[in-house]
């Protein structure tokens, strides 16, 4: 059964939880310790994560959110139904300064498949209730997704995330770019803070603040859990390894690299297992949705060296295990950057730089049950057929690569962008081309997988509908789309 979110709403109000406004789309987000709102991320048949932040004053220059020096008791409660009168599970711990006073609670003993509500409390205060469902153990028939990325905070309203909210979804997957870290000012009057590129712990600490205020935001994140994976502008534009685009020194740029992972893992839904040593951070992972789905969570930055490799022999070892099974039915691998070839080329930054090895995975995709690719990173939408011989349309289509557009990344957009024709033409394998805002829903079932492309008509007004511009069918165990 799925929960509806305005009885959602109705149950927390009845308990008097202080900031309910961060659920409701397009209105304010929440004030006082729980203004960063509540999330949820990587479920597992018998838990999930859940996060919260404590920060009265999220836009701090020094990044601590308004908090004391101090660790500070954080409760948390688990509950079958929304109005919390059937409380699962809970505990308490300590938000600790050291975290910006982020809190990850990593909850047990849950039933398999089954939504759950969420909630807070700290200094008297009780935070926004969220929801969120575990991963089922085994006999999956449907998993309802969307997946989304790149989310300029000055280039745009986060419409698409409201429209997100009120999905019927099991799960949101985030393919990166959740914060820029440059220091545009952007022309909506929602300009970046700091003003500048972001290098230090709190200038990180504070440009997440700023995006996670947005009540649109908190309002997908409390409605499903999230998968989230970062791409390059959560540390740097087009970073690679220890590679700065712009010659920042190594050293400095391993400082950076860790203030940026630090400050990632404090305002994302991540397991310990994710939590950064310094300047490394073990982001890969995977999440199996019973016998239906398996995401291969992928790490295209933190190992790439320019022209030899964008996953480090490790990384590829791994998800080449998990390829030769045994798999779900349906083998998604969740990553960053376009994979599938396109004439004229694409740009280095993706899998175009790295030839060799996108051959060895494709050639590994070819052997695995139902293939997937999900890509963000773009700002457009696209989707292609990856060819067992890139240069020939009449091999075998071994998968197909789903990419998603922006959330509000440069802006409104458009429908048919001039150019688009002449690239699909000069790319047989390419099926489709739009730019405007919006975010991919996915319905997949042991059958099939539907994929429908879901865009905003601007995101230079805080209010605009959403359609579906385009849709697209796969059917398990015959490739193509
Ligand atoms: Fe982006």
């Amino acid at each position: 059964m799925r929960p509806n979110r305005r009885v959602l709403l109705g149950g927390a109000a009845a308990l008097g939880a202080t900031a309910l406004a961060g659920l409701a789309p397009l209105s304010a987000a929440p004030t006082g310790l729980f203004s960063l709102g509540v999330a949820s991320g990587d479920p597992l048949p018998d838990g999930v994560v859940l996060w919260t932040r404590l920060a009265p004053e999220p836009l701090a220059p020094d990044g601590l959110g308004g908090m004391p020096g101090a660790p500070v008791p954080v409760e948390w409660q688990v509950a079958a139904d929304e109005r919390f009168s059937r409380v699962e599970r809970s505990g308490s711990v300590l938000a600790m300064p050291e975290d910006a006073h982020s809190v990850h609670v990593e909850v047990s003993g849950l039933r398999p498949g089954a939504w759950y509500f969420y909630r807070f409390r700290a200094g008297g205060q009780v935070s926004p209730a969220g929801r969120t469902r575990t991963a089922p153990d085994a006999g999956l028939r449907r998993l309802a997704f969307a997946f989304a990325s790149c989310q300029h905070y000055a280039d745009g309203f986060y419409t698409a995330h409201a429209h997100l909210a009120e999905e019927e979804l099991d799960l949101v997957v985030f393919l990166g770019d959740y914060i820029y870290e440059g220091g545009s000012q952007g022309s909506l009057g929602r300009g970046h803070r700091p003003a500048h590129e972001l290098r230090t712990l709190a200038d990180y600490r504070v440009r997440f603040a700023q995006y996670k205020s947005d009540a649109n935001l908190q309002a997908a994140h409390a409605a499903f859990p999230w998968i989230a994976v970062f791409d390059d502008h959560e540390v740097q534009n087009n970073w690679a390894g220890d590679h700065s685009d712009t010659g920042v020194p190594r050293a400095e740029f391993r400082a950076r690299r860790a203030a940026a992972f630090q400050a990632y893992y404090e305002h994302l839904p991540l397991r310990r297992a994710q939590r950064p040593t310094g300047p490394d951070i073990r982001i890969h992972r995977r999440l199996t949705f019973g016998d239906l789905v398996d995401f291969h969570v992928l790490d295209t930055r933190q190992y790439r060296s320019p022209a030899h490799t964008m996953l480090g022999p490790p990384q590829k070892d791994w998800l080449f295990h998990n390829l030769a099974g045994p798999t779900a039915r349906w083998n998604v691998l969740a990553q960053q950057v376009f994979f599938t070839p396109l004439r004229p080329g694409a740009s280095a930054d993706t899998w175009y730089g790295c030839p060799a090895e996108r051959n060895e995975v494709r050639d590994h995709l070819a052997h695995a049950s139902s293939p997937v690719i999900i890509t963000g990173d773009a700002h457009g939408n696209f989707v292609a057929d990856v060819h067992a011989d890139f240069d020939d349309p009449a091999s075998p289509v071994v998968a197909t690569e789903f990419v998603g557009t922006s959330i509000s990344s440069e802006g409104d957009g458009i429908d048919h962008p001039p150019g688009a024709a002449a690239q699909l033409r000069a790319n047989p394998h390419l099926k489709f081309v739009n730019r405007q805002r919006g975010y991919v829903r996915n319905l997949v079932t042991p059958e099939t997988w539907t994929a429908d492309y879901r865009v905003v008509d601007r995101v230079s007004q805080p209010q605009a509908s959403v359609r579906v511009v385009a849709g697209f069918e796969l059917e398990a165990g015959r490739r193509g789309v």
